[in-house]
């Protein structure tokens, strides 16, 4: 049987409160150009969690092209308000978005699993609770989600935080729990999706792809960036992720990886 082509659109940190009206309108004229099978929105949809933050976010959900997996982000969460950070978290988030931030969200169809967790956390033994975490019982639900569906599927887990870092990025901080995740998601995943960092780039870990994209539309660049989505294009073993970088007034693709998968695992081509 053919395999099935995938192509996946990856977006992160949009964090409407600072995003820039004609990087979010130029996005959705070239999803709707890219045609993607599934969006993956990695989080930070929010600058402060802000009810008309969130308001302007599901605006922006409600015209995506395609269906849309929704993870959260630290920023999702009521910051210095901690009656509200500890006592309710996700309250405005459950009134605006449609998944279940304690849950596992799951969008499968011919070709396609993937699973998106919540690893953002009100609070952390980490000093920097902008870290988050993977806990065990979110990877015995994405465990799940992948059981009994055919190997050959690419299987994707969509978060916020990172799985893998760049230079620039080393003192931020993988997501907590990444070795044990790592453990538990070797050949029974394919790729790993997050956010965080507002820088885009991909590689490998443990046989697994991961692809890290850049902030969206807001104006909070990081590593001398410019805005940028992921752009994932899966058939079979081969897999390619593009940068599709923002220049002037439209988006290019910045840089272009090729990865093959042999036996369940990946490597660079
Ligand atoms: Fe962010
Ligand atoms: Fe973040």
């Amino acid at each position: 049987m053919k395999p099935s082509n995938v192509r996946i659109a990856q977006i992160a940190d949009l964090h409407f409160g600072r995003d820039v009206p004609a990087v979010a309108e130029t996005l959705l004229t070239e999803l709707r150009e890219v045609a993607p099978t599934m969006i993956a929105v990695c989080g930070d949809l929010t600058q402060t969690a802000a009810k008309a933050e969130f308001e302007a976010a599901r605006e922006f959900l409600d015209k995506l092209p395609a269906p849309a997996l929704v993870v959260p982000g630290n920023h999702d969460l009521p910051g210095w308000r901690f009656w509200s950070r500890f006592a309710r978290p996700w309250r405005r988030w459950s009134t605006h978005m449609t998944s279940d931030p304690r849950g596992a969200v799951v969008h499968a169809e011919d070709g396609l699993v993937a699973v998106g967790v919540n690893s953002a956390r009100s609070w952390t033994l980490h000093h920097d609770w902008s870290r988050g975490r993977i806990n065990m019982r979110q990877l015995t639900a994405i465990g799940a989600a992948f059981d009994g569906t055919p190997r050959d599927d690419l299987r994707v887990v969509i978060a916020h935080h990172p799985f893998l870092l760049n230079e620039a990025g080393l003192s931020r901080g993988l997501v907590g729990r990444s070795g044990l995740a790592l453990r538990h998601l070797r050949r029974r995943a394919d790729l790993l999706l997050g956010g965080h960092l507002h820088m885009a780039y991909s590689g490998i870990v443990d046989g697994l792809v991961v692809s890290q994209c850049g902030t969206a539309l807001s104006d909070r660049l990081k590593g001398g960036e410019p805005n940028s989505y992921s752009l994932i294009d899966a058939t079979g073993d081969r897999m390619t992720v593009a940068t599709r970088r923002w220049a002037d007034d439209r988006f290019e693709t910045h840089d272009s990886v090729d990865y093959v998968r042999t036996d369940h695992e990946w490597r660079t081509a």
